[in-house]
């Protein structure tokens, strides 16, 4: 839809000049680019949005259009009984990794705080149980890789990354339950070297989708060969 599509970053430094958003483009209205990303609210008064630096002045739906262009072939699912607040943060750390999907299984309603909008350029769908994702991800072709420290896991430091698969996470507190553990090919758990039980869920989230994508993205050069 537009000239800057599937220009994503190669690996390397990308630093942010934008972090307290920009004002009105610069010069008068004649000045503006006419490119229909382009958002005129936005040029006319500034944008100060959670976006990074290409995406300024954009309008919504058209960065969530070029996003789609370059989405990757995993998944995030995580259960939601008890409004987890880390809902948010796997959200905001799934548009920052690229991630096709989000999944919330269980309660509807999830605790937004932590996402900082970025759910509005994330394709997010409820599942009422760990039943209706896994009929979901089958008619897909999805494998559904849980990702917890519970028997029968093997580390993700040495897991073999499906190129397409849905990752499901647990809450705090609980965990995964018994039903999303059985209904999920492999178990891979971060290797931890101290004293605590576990990482918090979203920290968890984050490194597995740093890891599939070290792995596997077409975005780093060599990934998919290693
Ligand atoms: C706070 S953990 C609780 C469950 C954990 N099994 C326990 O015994 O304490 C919540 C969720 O974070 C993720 N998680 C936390 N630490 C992890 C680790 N070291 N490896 C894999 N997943 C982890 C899992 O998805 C887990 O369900």
């Amino acid at each position: 839809m537009n000239s800057n599509s599937n220009q994503l970053p190669a690996p390397g430094t990308h630093p942010e000049l934008s972090t307290a958003g920009v004002g009105p483009w610069p010069g008068s209205e004649a000045d503006w680019p006419t490119e229909p990303w382009y958002d005129p609210e936005l040029l006319a008064n500034g944008d100060s949005r959670n976006v990074v630096d290409r995406y300024r002045y954009w309008r919504m739906e058209a960065i969530k259009a070029d996003l789609d262009q370059t989405r990757h072939s995993f998944h995030v699912a995580i259960e939601n009984w008890q409004h987890d607040m880390n809902i948010g943060s796997i959200v905001r750390s799934a548009n920052a990794f690229g991630a096709d999907t989000v999944h919330i299984v269980g309660r509807k309603r999830w605790n937004k705080r932590g996402a900082m909008v970025t759910d509005r350029y994330q394709h997010v769908v409820h599942h009422e149980n760990v039943a209706a994702l896994t009929s979901w991800a089958a008619a897909e072709g999805l494998p559904i890789i849980a990702i917890d420290n519970v028997p029968g896991c093997v580390p993700m430091e040495t897991f073999d990354w499906p190129e397409r698969c849905v990752m499901l996470f647990g809450q705090e507190g609980p965990g995964l339950t018994n039903e999303a553990i059985a209904a999920a090919e492999a178990v891979v758990e971060i290797t931890q070297y101290g004293s605590t039980r576990s990482i918090n869920a979203s920290a968890a989230a984050a490194v597995a989708m740093y890891s599939w994508v070290n792995q596997r993205s077409a975005h780093v050069p060599g990934a998919a060969d290693r």
